[in-house]
């Protein structure tokens, strides 16, 4: 398989999927949703594959959001596309019959955060930072992190890092219960590994029906509906203009509210 924006190898019965966008921090344009989309069919399809590691290229990000740049100037139409499509390919993932880790090596931001939520398992190493930092570009998430945050580490804490857009640690992800372990850089794959072997060798057949009866316990789709709606929304608003512009123009973004 060759893509423009993923590398992926199997090593014995696990695919690794790079996200490989380095120049950009990783970040999730079209292109690179439409190859994850792509992979995972073939994922699902192909019996030789027992588990998922999903991590980014370099050692500075995993995913460091949705592409600003690409989507600064959709309106609210291809916001709501544009939502919709991340949602379908992310609950893809949360719904693969067979484990998926997300091997979190630096930045995790918006649609980076997003993206290791729906994984199965979350391991980070320690310079890791993750956050959802939508509303300081006059948007909110809209890749499920309202949702899943939320699910994850409870509705005071999501809440609070939701408004303040502040970035957690790796040390304060895993204290909240939103990583399962934090590892020094070069122990990181090893660790993802070191699990997934634990896993296939339980019955691969079980672990499909155990990862569907987890995620039935949070089936709440009106959830992931609105978020979907009021991020569209965000795209016919004057703060977003301004969120987008001042980050392309690297400066502080001035919020009117309208
Ligand atoms: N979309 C598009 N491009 C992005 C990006 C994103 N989400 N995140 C980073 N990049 C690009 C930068 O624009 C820059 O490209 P340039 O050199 O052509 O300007 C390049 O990646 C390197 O990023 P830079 O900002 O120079 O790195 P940094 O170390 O100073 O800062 C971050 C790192 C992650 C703090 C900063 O890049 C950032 O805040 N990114 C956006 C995070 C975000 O808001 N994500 C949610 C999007 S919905």
């Amino acid at each position: 398989m060759t893509y423009n924006n993923l590398l992926t190898e199997v090593n014995g019965q696990t695919m690794i999927i790079t996200i490989n966008r380095p120049r950009f921090l990783n970040a999730l344009n079209q292109e690179t949703l439409r190859e994850l989309e792509d992979v995972f069919t073939k994922i699902y399809e192909d019996d030789s594959i027992l588990g998922v590691i999903i991590t980014g290229s370099g050692e500075k990000a995993f995913v460091a959001g949705a592409d600003i740049k690409e989507f600064a100037n959709f309106s609210k139409t291809e916001g709501l596309q544009m939502a919709n499509f991340g949602h379908s390919v992310f609950d893809m993932i949360e719904n693969c019959p067979k484990p998926v880790i997300a091997a979190v090596n630096g930045f995790a931001l918006g649609g980076g955060c997003e993206l290791s939520m729906a994984c199965h398992l979350r391991v980070a190493s320690e310079n890791a930072k993750f956050g959802q930092p939508e509303v300081n570009l006059g948007i909110i998430p809209g890749y499920g992190g309202t949702q899943r945050l939320t699910r994850l580490i409870g509705k005071t804490k999501a809440m609070e890092y939701l408004m303040t857009a502040d970035m957690l640690s790796a040390t304060d992800a895993e204290k909240l219960g939103l990583v399962n372990y934090v590892m020094p850089l070069e122990e990181l794959m090893p660790k993802a590994f070191d699990l997934l072997k634990k896993i296939n060798q339980k019955s691969p057949m079980a672990i499909a029906h155990l990862i569907h009866s987890v995620n039935a316990y949070f089936d709440a789709p009106d959830g992931f509906e609105a978020e979907q709606q009021e991020f569209a929304n965000c795209f016919e608003t004057e703060d977003f203009k301004e969120g987008t512009t001042a980050f392309m123009e690297k400066r502080r973004a001035n919020f009117t509210g309208k």
